[in-house]
């Protein structure tokens, strides 16, 4: 019978069948806390998933695996502690010291969905227990505010002898946007650097607190704007919201490549109005085709983060100004947004735990 040991106890987790269970970055630090008297284990485990993916589920499943392979065990207790692992980058370290994600959801094609994805990803994330901060950097249509019923316009005061922008807040959630900027019926010619100015004002000079995830929403396209967007931001990854249709894969091919040419790992795609099921008959119907995205996400080596219905209610809860996810918490759509959320949050930690440089020693199987 093995010694029931840290390493030990690590393998046996290894071997549990678990999305949030990532046995490459499974490491001696992740123990934090290791009791073990009269056959009696308690275990505290750090691991870098979203606080709600720490359910009695995953315990249940740890604490079995670690019975079956040491049987003298008694019982086992595990506690996890959920960790959002930071990016770590020269540039948003010194610029947004007290966030520790920023993420670019973007699309090739305009009217895709992306401010709809954008807002209903921060707001699931924030309902894992995130704090999350939302930028609505679309030039050409800030349209986020009207999605999150936000109606007034940011406090600016001076703080520490620096004028200081004030985010607001709804659901759970900060936010800023591009359209505080100017008046909302008078129509304004951006270019490239005078964009990339303001966002960066949004980045230096808005109170945000410690944030988790820094999401922005992205004006649509690939031109110049939009480049010098995101070499201006520090970007931990970026999302890419397409539909199945060819006409918008061809531009979300296009997204892809321009966050490849300015290094940002791309953390998946997002399929939107994937499908629609008739409320009447409940039959399924593919609007815009059939599979696009998951094709796309293969054909780039992008993981594929899910797909969202087509369905009325998405587009009430944005013209309302109440976020689906958060105004019926209990659909079925709304558990697949939660779920793209969550597959997203675990997407940024493996690209911050691959970026890292910080070697940790790794076990190898004991066998
Ligand atoms: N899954 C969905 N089901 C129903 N309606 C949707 C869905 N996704 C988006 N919509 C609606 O489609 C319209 C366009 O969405 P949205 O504004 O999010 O797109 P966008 O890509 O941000 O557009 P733009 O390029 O203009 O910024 C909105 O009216 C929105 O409510
Ligand atoms: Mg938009």
């Amino acid at each position: 019978m093995p010694d029931i040991t840290k390493n030990g106890i690590l393998n046996a987790i290894k071997k549990v069948d678990d999305p949030n269970i990532d046995k490459n970055h499974l490491i001696f630090n992740s123990i934090k806390n290791f009791e073990l008297k009269d056959n009696v284990l308690v275990l505290d485990l750090s691991l870098s998933v979203p606080q709600t993916a720490v359910n009695e589920e995953l315990k249940t499943k740890i604490s079995n695996i670690i019975k079956e392979t040491f049987p003298e065990l008694n019982s086992v207790r595990v506690n996890i502690l959920a960790k959002i692992t930071p990016h770590t980058d020269k540039r948003k370290d010194a610029l947004l010291p007290g966030v520790k994600n920023t993420i670019a959801v973007a699309s090739g094609k305009g009217g895709v969905g992306k401010s709809t994805v954008a807002v209903n990803l921060a707001v699931a994330l924030a309902k894992d227990g995130a704090n999350v901060g939302l930028i609505d950097a679309d030039i050409y249509g800030p349209s986020i505010p009207l999605m999150l019923g936000i109606k007034e316009k940011p406090k600016i005061y001076e703080k520490d002898g620096k004028v200081v922008m004030q985010p607001l807040e709804n659901y759970g959630i900060k936010m800023i946007s591009i359209g505080f900027l100017v008046d909302d019926d008078a129509p304004v010619i951006w270019r490239g650097p005078m964009a990339s100015g303001a966002v960066k004002q949004f980045m230096s000079d808005v109170n945000w607190g410690e944030l988790d995830y820094l999401v922005f929403d992205m004006p649509p396209g690939t031109g110049d704007i939009q480049l010098t967007l995101v070499q201006t931001i520090p970007l931990t990854g970026a999302v890419i919201v397409t539909t199945p249709q060819e006409v918008s894969l061809i531009d979300a091919r296009k997204a892809l490549k321009m966050f490849n040419r300015v290094n940002v790992p791309v953390a998946g795609v997002v399929e939107n109005m994937s499908y629609f099921i008739a409320p009447d008959t409940g039959k399924k119907y593919d609007i815009f085709g059939f599979g696009g995205g998951e094709k796309l996400s293969k054909e780039l080596q992008v993981p594929f983060l899910g797909g969202i219905p087509i369905d009325s209610r998405i587009r009430i809860g944005g013209d309302k100004g109440v976020p689906i996810v958060f105004d019926l918490p209990d659909t079925e759509y709304s558990e697949i947004i939660m779920n793209i959320s969550r597959n997203l949050a675990r997407q940024i930690n493996l690209i911050n735990l691959n970026a890292s440089s910080k070697v940790e020693i790794l076990l190898d199987d004991e066998e």
